[in-house]
């Protein structure tokens, strides 16, 4: 079979090119809102439309995992106005939207540390989880207090307390056994990250999960980041050949076959 040239193709019907796992950095909120003359936070509510849009986007087009980087453990830094504005934020969102989610058979999965947050919001993640846990649609994975490193830790944490409780050898210690502990267990791996608001960083986002992800930047503010330019992060994963390590002449051959 000659290789499909993926330029013709629309990108609907290219389904085999598409990204089965998008992993977002929505960054550029405050930049968008100080253009404006806004508080920061008018930024950060313009920022939730975009995930809406986004969800609804993924939604149509079969992507199964969408995991986007609502606040890390960095952003406790923060001014606290600022932090506690985004966790108010963050509970009315959950407390709007999951209905809509679960009508649109949507699964909701928050990762990070939640032990930090307040009661009421720890409730509201709880519920929401439960109320959107039976469904079969797209998965949206929102990190909340979550770091790449923390994730690493408390997956070798757990670890070390099988090893300790003599249920895990140290020998059966692989990618595997440490994967089975960390946040995204169970779902595919992320295949595109993108990153809006034009910084070139990874930000102790999904560390150990982006060894062979494909990396998309763009300058596009996250409040402004809409259906064409999700379009044309995808057709520049399309274009990408994924090689995983081989020469691109495998890669060229496998396609073939
Ligand atoms: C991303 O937007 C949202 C969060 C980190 C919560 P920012 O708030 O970082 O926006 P900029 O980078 O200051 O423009
Ligand atoms: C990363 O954005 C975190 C989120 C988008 C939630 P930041 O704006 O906090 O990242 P840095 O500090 O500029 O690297
Ligand atoms: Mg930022």
């Amino acid at each position: 079979m000659p290789a499909r040239k993926t330029e013709d193709v629309p990108i609907t019907d290219y389904h085999g090119a598409l990204p089965r796992h998008v992993a977002i950095i929505m960054d550029g909120n405050g930049r968008w809102a100080k253009k404006r003359f806004m508080p920061r936070i008018v930024g950060h509510k313009a920022g939730v439309e975009t995930v809406r849009t986004m969800v609804r986007h993924c939604a149509e087009k079969q992507i199964e995992v969408l995991t986007l980087f609502a606040f890390s453990s960095e952003n406790w830094r923060r001014p606290e106005k600022e932090v506690n504005l985004l966790l108010e934020l963050f509970v009315t969102a959950l407390k709007r939207e999951v209905k809509r989610l679960n009508e649109n058979n949507v699964v909701l999965k928050i990762v990070g540390d939640r032990s930090a947050f307040p009661e009421t919001l720890q409730q509201e993640i709880a519920n929401a989880e439960a109320t959107t846990s039976g469904n079969s649609g797209l998965k949206l994975v929102i990190a909340a207090n979550y770091g790449g490193r923390w994730d690493i830790v408390q997956a070798s944490r757990t670890l070390a307390e099988e090893v300790a409780a003599g249920k895990l050898d140290p020998s059966q210690i692989d990618e595997e056994a440490l994967n089975r502990h960390l946040s995204l267990y169970g779902m595919p791996e992320p295949d595109l990250f993108i990153r809006t608001g034009g910084e070139e960083r990874v930000s102790n986002f999904l560390l150990w999960q982006l060894a062979y992800c494909e990396m998309y930047f763009t300058e596009t503010l996250w409040p402004d980041f809409d259906g064409d330019a999700f379009d044309a992060a995808l057709n520049s994963f399309r274009k990408r050949q994924r090689r995983f390590g081989r020469t691109g002449e495998q890669v060229e051959q496998e396609q073939d076959a």
